[in-house]
């Protein structure tokens, strides 16, 4: 049976993640768990981040990870985040940052006139290169003549691996179009090379049709007619932004869940938001995004028709108003899981 490690972390990650695993169990009562006490409390009380061997035994041992959140007030430099959640990503290659955009309500877009029909789209962000390698470097610091640079890296495997990720997705889930999107016109090394590989993945997919747009046009895109997207495939940075937009067009980072995948490896499953201090320990927190990647976690194992029954009682419950205060409704972190529950009727 798959294993998976459980590390709910700081302030909300904590409560949303006892939800997402009351729906993991009650699916698939079989799953092996291992909960990791990871976070700012341990950093503060030991000094310890990421204990010695740790992302080895989760490589070797375990299936999946289900991540809440990491960040805390009383560790401003967030050390113990870069070294647990930038550290599994670039450590274990999770080089698929997996985030789809999907509407289940329309009563929760900003967007008029549009409705869940109208926004299903996954979007491939590259997850261990870009300008998030931290290459580059300040000379002069502090002084007028200050110079920073922050290189972007792309390689030819890395980005090749992440379009070839998007096309074999659409291949398999019946999808019909790809677009990926750049910034070639204004960065001419790294965005041709993007501009070269995806033409020649592209080829190998005749079925599927592939577009490209700059990253300005795709934002404004993506607010005049969402519908119009499937599948898009994109770069670090852009990927970060692209996606945040679709989050608040979903309906808000309480809605919004991710994977950040190695396929057939240990793979990472994490609601988008953090850990909100401002709203921790009031049970005020939306576990919806939790359990969404939760579900995603579920269709990575290959429980297929588990993962699709659990999107379909969240959405079932945003549409009968089983939400949290921030979406207007009454319920507390956890009635809102008992909701999901129930409407798994499991
Ligand atoms: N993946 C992660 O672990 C991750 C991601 C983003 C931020 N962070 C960290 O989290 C801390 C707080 O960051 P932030 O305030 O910028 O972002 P945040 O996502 O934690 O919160 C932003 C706003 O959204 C609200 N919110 C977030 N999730 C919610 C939910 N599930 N239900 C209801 N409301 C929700 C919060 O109350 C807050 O008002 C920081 O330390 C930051 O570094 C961690």
């Amino acid at each position: 049976m798959a294993r998976i490690a459980v590390v709910p972390g700081d302030g909300i990650g904590r409560e949303v993640i006892e939800q997402g695993v009351r729906v993991l169990k009650a699916l698939q009562p079989g799953l092996e768990y291992e909960w990791f006490d990871l976070g700012a409390e341990k950093y503060l009380a030991e000094g310890v981040t990421m204990p010695d061997g740790l992302m080895e035994r989760w490589r070797s041992d375990f299936d999946c990870i289900y991540l809440g959140a990491l960040g805390d007030p009383r560790v401003p430099s967030n050390v113990h985040a870069k070294d647990i959640l930038l550290g599994a990503r670039f450590q274990l290659d999770l080089y698929i940052n997996l985030r789809p955009i999907k509407l289940l309500d329309a009563r929760y877009c900003p967007l008029k006139d549009v409705g869940p029909k109208d926004m299903d789209i996954m979007v491939f962000r590259e997850n261990t290169e870009g300008l998030y390698t931290g290459i580059g470097g300040q000379f002069k610091r502090g002084t007028q003549d200050e110079v920073a640079i922050e290189a972007e890296m792309n390689t030819r495997k890395g980005v090749e691996r992440i379009i070839r990720a998007a096309f074999e997705y659409a291949d398999k889930h019946g999808k019909t179009k790809i677009c990926m999107s750049d910034k070639s016109n204004a960065m001419r090394h790294g965005h041709d090379l993007w501009q070269r590989v995806f033409k020649l993945v592209a080829a190998e997919y005749p079925a599927i049709a592939s577009s490209h747009l700059y990253v300005d046009v795709l934002a404004m895109e993506l607010v005049r007619h969402p519908a119009q997207f499937e599948v898009i495939v994109t770069n670090n940075l852009f990927g970060d932004i692209i996606t945040d937009l679709g989050a608040i067009l979903q309906g808000g980072i309480g809605l919004a869940g991710s994977g950040n995948i190695n396929p057939g490896e240990v793979s990472l499953f994490e609601p988008v938001h953090g850990s909100a201090p401002d709203i921790a320990g009031q049970g005020l927190a939306n576990p919806l995004a939790a359990i969404l990647a939760a579900a995603m976690m579920l269709e990575y194992l290959g429980f297929v028709e588990d993962a699709a029954a659990v999107n379909a009682a969240v959405a079932a419950c945003l549409i009968n108003d089983q939400i949290t205060p921030e979406l207007g409704g009454k319920l507390s972190t956890s009635q809102v899981g008992d909701a999901v529950l129930a409407r798994l009727s499991v």
